[in-house]
């Protein structure tokens, strides 16, 4: 099973999750946005009970422990998400 965490979750992550739920073996463990009510709201939307909310990228990586990443932020915020995710030995996408 391929843990993934899916940091960013406006607009754009809805595609992401699209995709996600239709590859076997891929499981989102976490989900992260500044704003805890929308990743809430992304979890419901997509069944995803089990997966962690945060608005820390840190702090959902080191508690899920995922293989890696998606990166669905805005461009301002790459940086910080691209060096919290190498920190933590994931893969980005
Ligand atoms: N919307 C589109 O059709 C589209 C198409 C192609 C590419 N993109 C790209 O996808 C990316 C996301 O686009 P979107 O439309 O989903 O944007 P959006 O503004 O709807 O969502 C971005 C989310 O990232 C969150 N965020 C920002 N900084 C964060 C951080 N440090 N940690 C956690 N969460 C953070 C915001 O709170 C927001 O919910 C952008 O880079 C955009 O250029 C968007």
């Amino acid at each position: 099973m391929m843990k993934v965490v899916l940091v960013g979750c406006g607009a754009m992550s809805r595609q992401w999750l699209d995709a996600a739920r239709q590859i076997d073996g891929l499981a989102i463990a976490g989900l992260v946005d500044l704003d805890a009510e929308r990743a809430q709201a992304r979890a419901r939307e997509y069944d995803l009970s089990n997966a962690v909310i945060g608005t820390s990228v840190d702090a959902v990586l080191d508690e899920t422990k995922p293989d890696a990443v998606f990166d669905v932020v805005v461009p301002a915020a790459r940086r910080e998400v691209a060096l919290s995710s190498f920190a933590h030995h994931c893969h980005l996408l």
